[in-house]
């Protein structure tokens, strides 16, 4: 038996981080789409990892069991990555609420009850969500706090309240950081830690999407504004998840890290706010 890392989304970040933080582990790799899963699961075991790829869908907590259960045979559940999601340009309003939103707060509750003592997950979020202004603190309790099986239901994820798929995506990443305070409590019962990561515009073949989409410009003209005057890469997001997975993250859990290269503060208070 191995510890286990369960790895959902086989994309560029979620490679990155579990290629900073797998060596050694069984790494159950998980996509909706099989072919990215059997990519990845090659990149790495060619890398001299112990890849497995699976078919999963995140906005279904049938598929989240079924992946629990199957990285479960190879030994303990030491390690969550949660690197899926679909983008404003990528989806509707209804998908980006059952992936992004719904589906990360069954995987954290699921995996939160399984996860060994001493265990640690991350889960990306979204400098997107930092953007978004700040909701009461009753919407932001709901958030956290509404049983999964009802926080669809809420009156703010209703479409009919939800301008366009950006506000979604931007409700998505809002919740998955109060998600994670919230059931850091529930983690930390068994030891365990749960933090999330907001990154800015990293390139992937997801952000890729989005500087093709129609919001390309709004984000090229972010990262030229931003000091590194580049976009981001997947490596760096993984050099964050390192410290927040690592020995040396002991005493973070419950939080979210801000990494965009300042894009953030100046939307706020520089030359990017509109
Ligand atoms: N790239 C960026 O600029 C950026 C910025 C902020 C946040 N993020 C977030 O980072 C995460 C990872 O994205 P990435 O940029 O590495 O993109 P990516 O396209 O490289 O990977 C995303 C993966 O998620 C998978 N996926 C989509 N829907 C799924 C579902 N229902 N179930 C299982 N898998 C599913 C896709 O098939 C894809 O393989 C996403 O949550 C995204 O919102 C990305």
């Amino acid at each position: 038996m191995k510890d286990v890392m369960l790895l959902i989304g086989a994309g560029q970040i979620g490679m990155a981080i579990a290629r900073r933080m797998g060596y050694g582990m069984k790494i159950v790799v998980g996509d909706k789409k099989l072919e990215n899963a059997n990519t990845i699961s090659k990149i790495m075991n060619d890398a001299g990892f112990d890849a497995t790829p699976a078919e999963m869908d995140l906005s279904s907590r049938i598929s989240i069991h079924r992946i629990i259960a199957q990285a479960q045979t190879y030994g303990n559940i030491t390690m969550l990555v949660n690197a899926a999601g679909v983008s404003p340009s990528q989806a509707s309003i209804e998908t980006i609420l059952m992936v992004d939103l719904y589906g990360t707060a069954v995987l954290l509750e699921e995996v939160g009850k399984v996860i060994a003592p001493g265990g640690v997950g991350v889960t990306i979020s979204s400098q997107s969500g930092h953007r978004m202004p700040a909701l009461t603190p009753e919407e932001d309790e709901q958030l956290a706090c509404t049983p999964t099986g009802e926080l669809l239901k809420l009156p703010l994820l209703q479409p009919k309240n939800i301008r366009d798929t950006l506000h979604a995506y931007q409700l998505a990443k809002r919740c998955n950081e109060k998600r994670v305070m919230a059931e850091s409590v529930k983690w930390g019962a068994k030891g365990a830690r749960i933090n999330s990561i907001s990154p800015g515009i990293i390139v992937t073949p997801l952000a890729i999407d989005e500087f093709n989409g129609p919001r390309g410009d709004f984000y090229k003209n972010m990262f030229a504004k931003c000091p590194a005057g580049r976009p981001g890469t997947a490596d760096e997001v993984a050099n964050v998840a390192e410290l927040l997975m690592s020995h040396k993250g002991t005493y973070i859990t419950g939080t979210d890290v801000l990494i965009d290269c300042g894009a953030t503060a100046s939307y706020f208070y520089g030359p990017l706010k509109p």
